[in-house]
């Protein structure tokens, strides 16, 4: 079992199950002729997000990380017309890229991608007064992690579900000797929310298009 099954699996079921979509295949191709680097999350699990924000049925839901608005677009086909999507993206050209991607799959009018550190975007949000998020997905810089975690804790209410994105980090996570920062973030939120006893979490190890990664799922509970 390697990558190259990995890879054809993915294909396999996503021809199955995904199937194509203009908005999100546009999006992959633009992404790459921006020369943006291939870091979405794959089709099956930007597909998986899109259902928990269905199950869930979220209106209000803030991503950390757009990048070219891949999974921004997944979430934001789970919204009702009146929903609500806040991206944030430090940099301003893929915040460009990741726009017009937003508008080619007609989600301009429910999305909102925000420019800048996220941790200045946050201090901003929790600013205004808005209700609370009803999903987050955290997938910016990995070392933030820790921090993303206490604002998401602060924009959300008990029954808001929290995703993070590149918490297994092909294993490296369980190495307590591992100094690579990226690292050192997944295990060091992975602890914190392990010992919050508001919140209920597991991990969905992932294989694929995108080798050896996962998810971490958070529950609020309490607050
Ligand atoms: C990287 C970031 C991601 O969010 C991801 O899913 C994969 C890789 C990275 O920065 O290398
Ligand atoms: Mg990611």
């Amino acid at each position: 079992m390697d990558m190259e099954m990995w890879t054809k699996v993915d294909q396999w079921f996503g021809d199955h199950l995904i199937g194509p979509d203009d908005g999100l295949d546009r999006a992959l191709a633009k992404n790459v002729e921006a020369g943006l680097r291939a870091i979405n999350v794959p089709a099956n699990m930007g597909k998986f997000l899109h259902l928990l924000a269905r199950i869930q049925g979220a209106r209000q839901i803030l991503e950390i990380g757009t990048q070219g608005g891949y999974s921004t677009i997944w979430l934001g086909r789970a919204l009702p017309s009146d929903g609500r999507l806040i991206t944030l993206e430090i940099n301003p050209e893929t915040a460009a890229v990741a726009r017009d991607n937003i508008a080619h799959a007609g989600l301009d009018r429910i999305v909102e991608v925000r420019v800048g550190r996220a941790l200045d975007s946050l201090e901003g949000i929790a600013s205004e007064g808005l209700p609370p998020f009803d999903l987050v997905f955290i997938d910016a810089d990995k070392p933030n992690n820790p921090n993303y975690l206490e604002w998401a804790l602060k924009l959300t209410r008990p029954g808001s579900v929290i995703i993070i994105d590149n918490i297994v980090r092909s294993g490296y996570v369980i190495d307590a000797e591992e100094t690579d920062q990226n690292v050192v973030g997944a295990r060091t939120v992975t602890k914190l929310i392990g010992s919050n006893p508001n919140l209920s979490a597991t991990v969905l190890q992932t294989v694929g298009a995108k080798n050896y990664d996962g998810f971490l799922m958070v529950l609020v509970d309490g607050s």
